[in-house]
């Protein structure tokens, strides 16, 4: 080992920074180059494909050395990133000198903590989370540092899972101790992209050092009542500050959020509904797809969350939906409003990266555009219209810093700063000087290189410049004769001479002052700038958020417009009327006027379980996803595709479809949807929606017929899963339940066979369907006419022994006692966990009272 004070300084430098960032490639600034040395270089080498050489650092001292040059590093980011590196960026601090320059790590690129816009996509969030487990509770937080969002939950650990699925974070950060458990699960459940999984010290997520982290940066506690959200929203914030100093400043507020308040949608629903992303895995033919037709980023980034979280509160829906009526109504100003929205650049990420001094003259240019426009942007609403008035509060004018920014700042300011010539003339009085110097400069040389030529007599005398020799005059080789004494010889080409004079020396020195001089004050100029615009952040961030929020409502009202989407009426009761209802997806991938509407009736007390039969092709599962989609598009705030439609707001959606193919993932299909199934049971209310496309479809067909009924009678009879259920199934056997519970319907779709030809009227009626056509589809399809013929025959044999398999099984579903009995099975289980220690009064009375609800609900003494 070599003695360490032997090391040379810039080595010593460099392994210190190194010990702070052991699991990351650290990227050394060395002038115009970011720098690898060691393993890092290998790695960088391999990864980016560049020639890996070595570095000489002192005496005996050579280090394998990969560089790649300050200007590309983005670029080359994004390929260490998308591989999975993490990256600290060490810069030079202070300006080159003889003596070591001091350096320091001022940023870790992380997947979960990108600025660069050219990393970035636009219309996404990208997510930084951190989640803990602890016994049967876990904790959630989630921050995306561009916007400056940040938020925490505690909810049950199943309802985490959910819940970091639906953020489909970039990263996760987890304790090491959970990180192979939990953590080697993530990236297989996160929605559309693998998420780099980050373990941290379990000592980051101690209590108190998080509650000490969080009170220390946002002074008052803020998340007081949830334990396990303030450990994830401290382990966050504790790894941004080691990670990204300059950025953590920037967070100014942290909100704990419950999940109650919004629809729980898991990973398989918001998937088969196809909410996001299509089955094809792109956005297009997702309902997103539909409905984005967002102006600005902040918008559409708005919409992807508000998808994501669909409310079950009744008097914020309302809020929404009155927006968006208030636009409806107005097409002029909607058209107005929606072009004055095409003027505003990022605005919530550009004045996050004005903050960190990231930002470059051209975005601020933009912005100061931007800021601009919002006076317009209010004087569209002069009446000040109630439904927008909280949004529109916000939106504060800032011309004073719009105004600073067009006079600072010239109209199309190069790409980057160092470029320079980005102030404005008359801005800064030194800065206009120094420009006229060198301006003048220009015009004294050509009036010394006049005065040179007619002092020799040399007509050819050229006065140059070049980066490495400075100033000079030129003779060529002919005329040296009469080169002067006072002129010094400085550079010798093929033909000609270069030689310099004191006079022309001491111009040189002028003028790189000047220019070094007009570099620093631009530069200072610029950050001053950007640092006033800093002291208006939290306006401009509030008008940001709020603008983005009224892009989503008027969005919504120009796709209700040209879509023909009403308002649906929101109610409290567990019911759905919808009138002439169309899938918002399907009704666009056909021609106009093609896809036919169709009624739906649900209601827990009358028709809980509407079952529904038809041939293949017909529209069932269409039917089903198009009720999620409405209910979903209800409990979001939008209008929906429908004549009218009455929802009562739920606060889950099931769906689940039976014919799913899970041998990619080794699992046996069959198994798969009975533990899902399971999991509905386990978890649905009575005011959840549960769509169930032809389960009991994966086993042989008594199997599967007998599991599908009794999960029926179930729905139908237990007193907490009494919910709305649609049951898409091509069981016939199971219309026969109509006539044995109460609470279930048929319903069936149209077809008709014409000249031996099968037409699909896409038609949802009342009954059941009597034929499945399947044996008619077979022959259309080319099935040789012999096996048709004997299957015709087999198919009479069947039906008929169905029926009598049917009459059998009538005895069970009499006999709802049972469930009864099973609820207060759960009322038991449920005191058994109870400590009543942990209760405040008030928890201990709701609980009375929610057990004395269960109990009689369950209907039993
Ligand atoms: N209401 C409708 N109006 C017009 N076309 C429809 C309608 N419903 C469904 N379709 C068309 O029929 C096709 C098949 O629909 P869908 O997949 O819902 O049938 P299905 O009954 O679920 O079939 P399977 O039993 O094979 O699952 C859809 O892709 C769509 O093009
Ligand atoms: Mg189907």
């Amino acid at each position: 080992m070599r003695d360490p004070h032997l090391t040379p300084p810039l080595r010593r430098q460099y392994l210190e920074i190194k010990r702070r960032y052991p699991d990351m490639l650290v990227l050394f600034q060395v002038g115009d180059f970011f720098e690898a040395f060691d393993e890092d270089a290998l790695t960088l080498a391999r990864e980016l494909g560049l020639v890996l050489t070595t570095k000489y650092m002192g005496k005996n001292l050579r280090v394998p050395l990969a560089g790649i040059p300050v200007v590309s590093l983005t670029h080359h980011l994004r390929r260490l990133i998308e591989r999975g590196y993490k990256v600290a960026i060490c810069e030079q601090l202070t300006p080159p000198g003889r003596r070591l320059i001091h350096r320091d790590v001022t940023r870790v690129v992380t997947p979960g903590t990108l600025l660069e816009p050219a990393l970035l996509e636009e219309r996404a969030s990208n997510y930084l989370v951190s989640f803990l487990v602890e016994d049967a509770r876990a904790g959630v937080a989630f921050v995306e540092i561009t916007t400056g969002e940040f938020a925490a939950t505690e909810a049950s650990r199943e309802q985490a899972w959910e819940e970091l699925t639906r953020l489909g974070p970039a990263e996760v950060l987890v304790p090491q101790s959970l990180a192979h458990a939990e953590g080697a699960k993530i990236p297989a459940l996160t929605l559309g992209r693998a998420a780099t999984i980050t373990p941290l010290a379990d000592e980051v997520f101690a209590p108190d050092l998080c509650r000490r982290a969080l009170q220390d940066h946002f002074g008052a506690a803020s998340l007081e009542a949830q334990p396990l959200a303030i450990r994830a929203a401290g382990a966050i914030l504790q790894y941004l500050q080691r990670t990204q100093p300059r950025v953590v400043e920037q967070l100014d507020r942290v909100h704990s959020y419950t999940l109650d308040a919004f629809i729980a949608l898991d990973p398989q629903t918001i998937a088969h509904l196809e909410i996001f992303q299509s089955r094809a895995g792109t956005s297009e033919g997702s309902l997103l797809a539909v409905l984005d037709r967002t102006i600005t980023p902040m918008g559409s980034r708005r919409l992807k969350q508000w998808l994501k979280y669909p409310l079950v509160d009744l008097p914020a829906l309302r809020e929404r939906q009155e927006a968006v009526q208030w636009f409806l109504d107005r097409e002029a100003i909607r058209r107005e409003f929606r072009a004055q929205l095409g003027q505003l650049a990022d605005l919530e990420r550009v004045i996050g990266r004005v903050k960190s001094g990231s930002v470059t003259p051209r975005e601020v240019v933009a912005l100061g555009r931007s800021l601009r426009a919002l006076a317009a942007i209010r004087a569209l609403f002069a009446e000040d219209p109630p439904p927008l008035r909280p949004r529109l509060a916000q939106v504060i004018p800032q011309d004073t810093i719009a105004q600073l920014i067009a006079e600072a700042l010239v109209e199309d300011p190069p790409p980057s700063l160092e470029q320079g010539g980005v102030i404005r003339a008359g801005f800064s009085k030194e800065l206009d000087e120094l420009r006229a110097l060198l301006k003048n400069g220009k015009a004294y040389l050509a009036e010394l290189e006049a005065r040179e030529r007619a002092r020799t007599g040399i007509r050819s005398l050229k006065v140059g410049y070049n980066k490495v020799f400075g100033y000079y005059i030129e003779v060529t080789k002919p005329n040296l004769h009469l080169v002067p004494p006072d002129y010094i010889r400085k550079q010798t080409l093929v033909g000609a001479e270069r030689f310099f004079t004191l006079e022309l020396k001491e111009h040189e020195s002028v003028v790189a002052h000047a220019e070094e001089r007009i570099r620093e004050l631009e530069s200072s100029l610029f950050q001053q700038l950007c640092a006033r615009i800093a002291e208006h952040r939290a306006d401009i961030l509030r008008a940001a958020r709020a603008l983005g929020e009224l892009d989503v409502l008027a969005t919504w009202a120009e796709v209700a417009a040209e879509y023909g989407y009403v308002r649906p009426q929101l109610v409290a009761e567990p019911r759905t009327v919808i009138r002439n209802g169309r899938h918002p997806v399907v009704e666009r991938c056909l021609p106009a006027g093609q896809f036919v509407p169709n009624d739906t009736a649900l209601s827990t007390e009358e028709a809980q379980i509407l079952i529904l039969t038809g041939p293949n092709l017909s529209g069932k599962s269409t039917y089903l996803r198009q009720v999620a989609l409405i209910t979903l598009l209800a409990q979001v705030g939008s209008f929906v595709p429908a004549e009218e439609a009455l929802i009562g707001v739920t606060d889950r959606i099931f769906y689940r479809f039976g014919a799913e193919d899970y041998i990619s993932q080794g699992r046996s299909s069959f198994f798969v949807e009975m533990t899902e199934t399971a999991a509905i049971l386990n978890r649905a209310t009575s005011r959840s929606l549960i769509l169930f496309d032809e389960i009991g479809r994966g086993t042989s067909t008594y199997d599967g017929l007998a599991l599908a009924r009794a999960v029926i009678e179930y729905l139908h009879h237990h007193p907490r899963v009494r919910a709305r259920t649609l049951f898409a199934t091509h069981f016939h056997e199971l219309t026969e339940l109509e006539q044995l519970l109460p609470r279930v319907r048929n319903f069936h779709i149209l077809v008709v066979e014409e000249n031996g030809e099968l037409r699909f009227l896409h038609r949802v009626v009342p009954g059941r369907a009597t034929r499945s056509y399947g044996v008619q589809v077979a022959r259309l399809a080319g099935l040789p006419r012999p096996i048709i013929r004997r299957a015709e025959e087999l198919l009479a044999e069947y039906e008929a022994q169905g029926r009598r398999a049917l009459e059998a099984g009538r005895r069970v579903a009499e006999r709802p006692g049972e469930y009864a009995t099973s609820s207060l099975r759960e009322i038991a289980d449920r005191l058994k966990r109870l400590d009543p220690n942990l209760l405040t009064p008030i928890e201990a009375l709701t609980m009375l009272y929610e057990l004395k609800r269960a109990l009689e609900t369950s209907g039993s003494e």
